[in-house]
């Protein structure tokens, strides 16, 4: 992003033109910047540990345009789900280039992801007799809970630790190695995602050396190697702007350092080192443009836009910040207001008191930052609001990526009994 003279640029686009085509609200990735957080993140962990590779958390944002941006980068994809999974083959991927990380998983996602032929990340001890029972793959990795979790969004997405649902009970993992192993299981992988956007290089140190000791001893004891260790995502990055950046480097000689070390402590052949991030690739490569459609002096100013709750869910649900810019107004004087989508909860009234352009008027342009991951794709259409579009620019081009919904979206599947019809 950019700003001119006043005038806000995604890319080299004006924010007026992506507007003026699209409508609003609008989603809009800037490629090059993907590109560049990828290039920074990856060289990072290359520089000190050679065999290492991402793979893209497809949950953040499932736009294909934006996944092929990290395929052609190199990244893998990580499947939450058998419907990512086959996300990933529209991306040509499968095989060893996928992990289906799912949880709580039905027999029927057991056997999809089983046919699919990716990697099988198990969440849970429980979960081994059926997948041997419905095929047993030879390459098998478990999701370990290795009994920590922190997240920078809010106690809501702690992903380890005793509180939260995922993850093999660290007492378990002995068991659940040696079980497969019994099995005839020949290739291992483990794996952790103890949290989510976190900005200190400590904490991945921290729980590369949790989960190295608790996986270390299982492997010494049943006398198996990892093809693999996987330390799932959570690469922060700052919302507010008195915020600092992840020291990405830090991060990277901290994590091989003690990686490395681990390696010789429990005489382990060097496994291939892999993160899943979402958030650092997208995040910050991702804005909303909104609009501004009523202004509203009662208790206080509220300024009605069409970025609501349903659109950018994350403020609603877990009180998250995201800053946002008015076009051609940045230079003015700041007056505290409030801000709002369309929705009719409050907790769509997601700006309480922020210091915003006094002289924001009816049909400005707003851009909100910050909304590359975890926007679009936990949007939903409350109210009978519709899901936006997307956009991608890349210079001075633009691409629609994904159709604003109409109507038909929201009735598609929706039957109605004859005896109702009249
Ligand atoms: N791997 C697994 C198994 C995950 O569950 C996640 C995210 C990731 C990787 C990617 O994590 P990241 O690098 O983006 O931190 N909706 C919340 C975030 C939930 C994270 C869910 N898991 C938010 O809007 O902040």
């Amino acid at each position: 992003m950019q700003i001119i003279n006043g005038q806000i640029f995604l890319e080299e686009v004006p924010v007026t033109t992506l507007a003026a085509t699209y409508g609003t609200p609008t989603y809009v990735y800037e490629e090059n910047r993907i590109r560049a957080n990828f290039r920074r993140a990856l060289a990072a962990f290359r520089k000190y540990y050679d065999d290492f590779r991402f793979f893209y958390a497809i949950k953040a944002n499932n736009n294909l345009a934006v996944a092929n941006i990290l395929r052609q980068e190199g990244a893998g994809i990580d499947a939450a789900s058998v419907n990512e999974i086959l996300l990933a083959q529209k991306l040509g991927l499968g095989g060893e280039d996928v992990m289906f990380s799912g949880n709580f998983l039905s027999d029927d996602d057991i056997r999809q992801g089983l046919e699919s032929g990716v990697i099988f990340n198990l969440d849970d001890i429980s979960l081994l007799p059926r997948v041997i029972k419905l095929g047993r793959p030879e390459f098998l990795s478990f999701r370990v809970n290795p009994g920590y979790g922190k997240s920078e969004v809010g106690d809501f997405v702690t992903n380890a630790g005793p509180g939260a649902k995922f993850g093999v009970h660290p007492d378990q993992v002995m068991d659940a190695y040696r079980l497969a192993k019994e099995a005839g299981v020949k290739r291992f992988g483990a794996h952790m995602m103890p949290g989510s956007c976190i900005r200190d290089p400590e904490y991945f140190r921290f729980i590369t050396e949790l989960l190295m000791d608790i996986i270390g001893h299982a492997a010494r004891e049943l006398d198996i190697n990892f093809d693999f260790i996987d330390l799932g995502g959570g690469l922060g990055i700052p919302y507010k702007h008195e915020d600092h950046l992840l020291d990405i480097e830090k991060a990277a000689s901290l994590v091989a350092d003690v990686f490395q070390k681990k390696i010789a402590e429990y005489g382990l052949k060097p496994p291939r080192l892999m993160m899943e991030p979402a958030r650092y690739f997208v995040g910050d490569a991702g804005y909303i443009l909104g609009q501004v459609h009523a202004i509203k002096d009662s208790y206080s100013r509220i300024i009605g836009t069409d970025v609501s709750m349903n659109i950018l869910a994350r403020p609603a649900m877990y009180g998250s910040y995201h800053h946002i810019y008015v076009n051609g107004r940045e230079d003015e004087p700041r007056t505290k207001v409030g801000l709002c989508g369309q929705v009719c909860e409050n907790t769509d009234f997601w700006v309480r008191d922020r210091e915003l352009p006094s002289g924001i008027a009816l049909n400005d342009i707003i851009v909100v930052e910050n909304a590359g991951a975890y926007g679009y794709a936990m949007s939903y259409q409350y109210n009978g609001r519709l899901k936006p579009a997307e956009v991608l620019v890349n210079g001075k081009q633009h691409w629609l990526i994904r159709e604003r919904e109409t109507i038909e979206d929201l009735v598609r599947n929706v039957t109605v009994p004859k005896h109702l019809q009249r």
